[in-house]
Protein backbone atom coordinates (compact mmCIF):
# COMPACT_ATOMS: atom_id res chain seq x y z
CA UNK A 1 0.00 0.00 0.00
CA UNK A 2 1.67 3.60 -0.76
CA UNK A 3 1.44 6.34 2.04
CA UNK A 4 1.09 9.90 1.09
CA UNK A 5 3.68 12.16 2.84
CA UNK A 6 2.62 14.87 4.83
CA UNK A 7 4.96 17.82 6.79
CA UNK A 8 5.36 20.82 7.67
CA UNK A 9 8.83 22.15 7.68
CA UNK A 10 11.38 25.05 6.97
CA UNK A 11 11.62 26.44 3.34
CA UNK A 12 14.69 25.99 1.43
CA UNK A 13 15.76 27.62 -1.40
CA UNK A 14 14.77 25.02 -3.86
CA UNK A 15 11.07 25.37 -2.31
CA UNK A 16 10.72 28.84 -3.88
CA UNK A 17 9.38 28.20 -7.19
CA UNK A 18 6.79 25.86 -5.61
CA UNK A 19 5.75 28.75 -2.96
CA UNK A 20 5.32 31.67 -5.26
CA UNK A 21 2.87 28.99 -7.37
CA UNK A 22 1.09 28.54 -4.46
CA UNK A 23 1.23 32.37 -3.50
CA UNK A 24 0.20 33.56 -7.16
CA UNK A 25 -3.00 30.64 -7.30
CA UNK A 26 -3.96 31.12 -3.49
CA UNK A 27 -4.12 34.95 -3.47
CA UNK A 28 -5.82 35.45 -6.93
CA UNK A 29 -8.32 32.63 -5.97
CA UNK A 30 -9.01 34.36 -2.69
CA UNK A 31 -8.66 38.10 -3.37
CA UNK A 32 -10.23 38.17 -6.87
CA UNK A 33 -12.99 40.64 -6.21
CA UNK A 34 -11.90 42.00 -2.97
CA UNK A 35 -8.49 43.51 -4.09
CA UNK A 36 -8.37 45.34 -6.87
CA UNK A 37 -7.18 43.75 -9.65
CA UNK A 38 -4.11 45.84 -10.66
CA UNK A 39 -2.77 46.27 -7.41
CA UNK A 40 -3.36 42.46 -6.71
CA UNK A 41 -1.62 41.44 -10.24
CA UNK A 42 1.43 43.48 -9.35
CA UNK A 43 1.69 41.56 -5.92
CA UNK A 44 1.42 38.51 -6.99
CA UNK A 45 4.04 39.43 -10.14
CA UNK A 46 6.41 40.91 -7.52
CA UNK A 47 6.56 37.68 -5.70
CA UNK A 48 8.63 35.73 -8.24
CA UNK A 49 10.44 32.86 -7.57
CA UNK A 50 13.50 34.89 -6.68
CA UNK A 51 11.87 37.01 -4.52
CA UNK A 52 10.14 33.76 -2.39
CA UNK A 53 14.19 32.40 -2.72
CA UNK A 54 15.57 35.14 -1.06
CA UNK A 55 12.44 35.21 1.46
CA UNK A 56 14.27 31.79 3.02
CA UNK A 57 17.17 33.37 4.02
CA UNK A 58 14.98 36.49 5.39
CA UNK A 59 14.25 37.81 8.98
CA UNK A 60 10.68 35.72 9.16
CA UNK A 61 10.79 32.08 9.29
CA UNK A 62 9.02 30.40 6.43
CA UNK A 63 7.34 26.77 6.72
CA UNK A 64 5.78 24.98 3.80
CA UNK A 65 3.28 22.31 3.61
CA UNK A 66 4.89 19.54 1.84
CA UNK A 67 2.44 17.07 0.21
CA UNK A 68 4.35 14.13 -1.36
CA UNK A 69 6.81 16.48 -2.30
CA UNK A 70 4.68 19.15 -3.35
CA UNK A 71 5.05 22.83 -2.36
CA UNK A 72 1.04 22.53 -1.56
CA UNK A 73 0.83 25.61 1.31
CA UNK A 74 2.99 28.20 3.19
CA UNK A 75 2.96 30.49 6.22
CA UNK A 76 5.34 32.93 7.39
CA UNK A 77 5.70 33.79 11.03
CA UNK A 78 7.91 36.28 13.35
CA UNK A 79 7.63 38.92 16.02
CA UNK A 80 4.07 40.54 16.08
CA UNK A 81 4.60 43.95 14.43
CA UNK A 82 1.54 45.90 15.94
CA UNK A 83 2.61 47.46 19.08
CA UNK A 84 -0.57 48.07 20.80
CA UNK A 85 -1.00 44.40 21.28
CA UNK A 86 0.68 42.34 24.03
CA UNK A 87 0.79 38.92 21.59
CA UNK A 88 4.81 38.45 21.04
CA UNK A 89 4.35 36.57 17.75
CA UNK A 90 2.64 36.86 14.75
CA UNK A 91 1.92 34.84 11.77
CA UNK A 92 2.01 37.03 8.57
CA UNK A 93 0.82 34.57 6.10
CA UNK A 94 -0.89 30.96 5.57
CA UNK A 95 -1.78 30.34 2.63
CA UNK A 96 -2.58 27.34 0.68
CA UNK A 97 -3.21 25.84 -3.02
CA UNK A 98 -6.79 26.18 -3.82
CA UNK A 99 -7.07 22.34 -5.29
CA UNK A 100 -5.70 21.71 -1.18
CA UNK A 101 -8.10 23.63 1.01
CA UNK A 102 -10.89 22.22 2.87
CA UNK A 103 -8.96 19.43 3.58
CA UNK A 104 -7.86 19.95 7.35
CA UNK A 105 -3.98 20.94 5.76
CA UNK A 106 -4.48 24.33 6.78
CA UNK A 107 -5.37 23.61 10.05
CA UNK A 108 -1.89 21.46 10.74
CA UNK A 109 0.04 24.67 9.20
CA UNK A 110 -1.57 26.44 11.61
CA UNK A 111 -0.72 24.40 14.44
CA UNK A 112 2.90 24.00 13.67
CA UNK A 113 2.94 27.35 13.00
CA UNK A 114 1.75 28.36 16.75
CA UNK A 115 3.85 25.37 18.19
CA UNK A 116 7.29 26.93 16.97
CA UNK A 117 6.10 30.24 17.63
CA UNK A 118 5.61 29.09 21.36
CA UNK A 119 8.70 27.22 21.23
CA UNK A 120 10.75 30.22 20.65
CA UNK A 121 9.41 31.62 23.50
CA UNK A 122 6.53 33.75 22.06
CA UNK A 123 3.25 34.30 24.48
CA UNK A 124 0.32 34.61 22.53
CA UNK A 125 0.13 35.37 18.93
CA UNK A 126 -1.83 37.70 16.48
CA UNK A 127 -3.27 36.70 13.47
CA UNK A 128 -4.66 39.88 10.38
CA UNK A 129 -7.12 38.64 7.64
CA UNK A 130 -9.31 40.95 5.58
CA UNK A 131 -12.85 41.34 6.76
CA UNK A 132 -14.03 40.22 3.40
CA UNK A 133 -11.97 37.17 3.17
CA UNK A 134 -14.83 35.07 4.47
CA UNK A 135 -12.76 31.87 4.55
CA UNK A 136 -10.07 32.82 6.54
CA UNK A 137 -12.32 34.59 8.73
CA UNK A 138 -14.51 31.52 9.26
CA UNK A 139 -10.98 29.20 9.74
CA UNK A 140 -9.18 31.93 12.59
CA UNK A 141 -12.62 31.95 14.58
CA UNK A 142 -12.49 27.58 14.18
CA UNK A 143 -9.31 27.68 15.70
CA UNK A 144 -10.27 29.63 18.31
CA UNK A 145 -9.17 33.08 17.65
CA UNK A 146 -10.40 36.28 19.28
CA UNK A 147 -11.33 38.97 16.93
CA UNK A 148 -10.17 41.54 19.29
CA UNK A 149 -8.53 44.34 16.74
CA UNK A 150 -9.14 46.13 13.55
CA UNK A 151 -7.50 48.31 10.74
CA UNK A 152 -7.44 49.41 7.31
CA UNK A 153 -5.16 49.09 4.92
CA UNK A 154 -4.89 50.71 1.36
CA UNK A 155 -5.09 48.82 -2.01
CA UNK A 156 -4.49 51.06 -4.80
CA UNK A 157 -6.76 53.62 -3.70
CA UNK A 158 -9.47 50.77 -2.22
CA UNK A 159 -9.26 50.96 1.42
CA UNK A 160 -10.34 47.29 2.97
CA UNK A 161 -11.07 46.77 6.49
CA UNK A 162 -8.65 43.86 8.28
CA UNK A 163 -9.68 42.20 11.35
CA UNK A 164 -7.25 40.97 14.27
CA UNK A 165 -7.26 37.93 15.84
CA UNK A 166 -5.28 36.94 18.99
CA UNK A 167 -4.88 33.48 19.98
CA UNK A 168 -3.19 32.03 23.66
C1 LIG B 1 -7.70 29.80 5.12
C2 LIG B 1 -6.96 28.50 4.80
C3 LIG B 1 -5.49 28.67 5.22
C4 LIG B 1 -7.61 27.38 5.63
O1 LIG B 1 -6.98 26.16 5.35
P1 LIG B 1 -7.88 24.89 4.94
O2 LIG B 1 -7.00 23.73 4.80
O3 LIG B 1 -8.72 25.25 3.77
O4 LIG B 1 -8.82 24.73 6.22
P2 LIG B 1 -9.10 23.36 6.99
O5 LIG B 1 -9.56 22.33 6.02
O6 LIG B 1 -7.92 23.02 7.85
O7 LIG B 1 -10.36 23.77 7.86
C5 LIG B 1 -10.29 24.08 9.23
C6 LIG B 1 -11.58 24.79 9.63
O8 LIG B 1 -11.68 26.06 8.97
C7 LIG B 1 -13.04 26.28 8.54
N1 LIG B 1 -13.07 26.35 7.06
C8 LIG B 1 -12.04 26.19 6.24
N2 LIG B 1 -12.41 26.35 4.96
C9 LIG B 1 -13.72 26.61 4.98
C10 LIG B 1 -14.69 26.87 3.98
N3 LIG B 1 -14.39 26.89 2.66
N4 LIG B 1 -15.94 27.12 4.35
C11 LIG B 1 -16.25 27.08 5.65
N5 LIG B 1 -15.39 26.85 6.65
C12 LIG B 1 -14.15 26.61 6.33
C13 LIG B 1 -13.85 25.16 9.03
O9 LIG B 1 -14.38 25.55 10.27
C14 LIG B 1 -12.85 24.03 9.25
O10 LIG B 1 -13.21 23.25 10.31
P3 LIG B 1 -14.06 21.88 10.06
O11 LIG B 1 -13.27 21.07 9.09
O12 LIG B 1 -14.15 21.30 11.43
O13 LIG B 1 -15.37 22.33 9.51
C15 LIG B 1 -7.04 28.11 3.31
O14 LIG B 1 -8.38 27.80 2.98
C16 LIG B 1 -6.55 29.20 2.37
O15 LIG B 1 -5.37 29.25 2.04
N6 LIG B 1 -7.49 30.07 1.90
C17 LIG B 1 -7.22 31.12 0.96
C18 LIG B 1 -6.27 32.16 1.46
C19 LIG B 1 -6.60 32.78 2.78
O16 LIG B 1 -7.68 33.30 2.98
N7 LIG B 1 -5.58 32.76 3.68
C20 LIG B 1 -5.62 33.41 4.95
C21 LIG B 1 -5.10 34.81 4.77
S1 LIG B 1 -4.92 35.66 6.27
Amino acid sequence: MKTLSIDVRRAEPQDAWGISETHRASWLQGYGGIIPHKPLMQMVQRRDEHWWRKATRGPATLLVLDVAGVVAGYATLGLNRAQSLPQDGEIYEIYLRPEYQGLGLGRLLFGESRRLLKSLGCNGIVVWCLEDSEMAERFFRSAGGLDIAEGMEDFGGKELKKIGFIFR
